[in-house]
């Protein structure tokens, strides 16, 4: 039933978005450009394709603890490593997106909300190696097998921290100092997500990039999307369905995008 919502919600999305030739302001376009839309290939890319692969057939059970808004498919406290990877770690195509903002953009210090198996941490991480990236995680399990995965693919720049967002947040931001990338991918309710942009945006740069996953996954997280949007510091917000991101570099005017990808 929720599948079914979604896919309503996204084929109506499909209807209203537009094309990448619709944006008008360079900055804007040049990012779908060289971010969304470019057809990068790379042997990091291809070692996280693999290593998701591995995960894909990971049959073992493992005992979550799961301090979000849980998981629609599977809400039980046992889960598969197979079924986290299929179902909770962002696919290729989004964490492309990811990749692609560390490459270009080489943002210094990136923060990640919702670990989970490390998958799109390894995507946030390989795209610039000289950045500081610190991602956090509740599920004492899910990280240890996310350390393991990073282990696997050899990335030092990353510092995993584990506990509830509501006690590991705050100490981290103070510690990092600024935040040039925050990726927002954990405990989908609207009341926290909202609370994490503001927290961010107190340690957020000119330059810094925030990315919002699963922004229509229900109608709390579709709300904070637009109160996001509407935020007196918000510029430009890029809407591509499964991820949310948003601007606040002030020399932008301020304008909202919907864009077929
Ligand atoms: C959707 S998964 C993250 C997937 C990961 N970013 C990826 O794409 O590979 C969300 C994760 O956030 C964690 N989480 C949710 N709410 C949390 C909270 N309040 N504190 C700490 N961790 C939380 C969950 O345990 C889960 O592993």
């Amino acid at each position: 039933m929720k599948k079914l919502k979604i896919l309503v919600k996204y084929l109506h999305f499909i209807l209203s978005a537009k094309t990448k030739h619709a944006v008008h302001s360079p900055f804007i376009y040049n990012f779908l450009q060289k971010v969304v839309f470019s057809k990068t290939n790379s042997t990091d890319l291809n070692e996280i394709k693999l290593l998701r692969k591995k995960l894909l057939n990971d049959n073992r059970e493992i005992l979550i603890k799961d301090f979000g808004a849980g998981s629609h498919v599977n809400p039980s406290k046992k889960r598969i490593i197979k079924d986290i990877a299929k179902n909770s770690s962002k696919t290729e195509k989004y964490g492309k997106i990811l990749y692609n903002i560390m490459k270009y953009y080489k943002p210094k210090k990136a923060l990640e909300l919702g670990t989970s198996l490390g998958i799109s941490t390894c995507y946030i991480a390989k795209g610039y190696d000289k950045a500081e990236v610190i991602s956090l995680e509740g599920c004492p399990n899910t990280i240890k097998i996310a350390k393991n995965n990073l282990g696997k693919l050899n990335i030092q720049n990353t510092k995993l921290v584990e506990g509830n967002f509501n006690n590991t947040l705050n100490h981290t931001l103070k510690e990092m100092k600024s935040i040039n990338f925050i990726f927002i991918d954990g405990n989908h309710q609207k009341q926290a997500t909202i609370n994490y942009y503001e927290e961010c945006l107190k340690y957020a740069e000119n330059n810094t990039f925030f990315i919002f996953d699963d922004i229509y996954w229900s109608s709390g997280m579709e709300k904070a999307w637009e109160h996001i949007k509407k935020h007196n510091k918000t510029r430009v917000s890029i809407d591509l369905f499964f991820i949310g991101i948003i601007f606040i570099k002030k020399e932008l005017s301020n304008e909202h995008f919907k864009i077929r990808f």
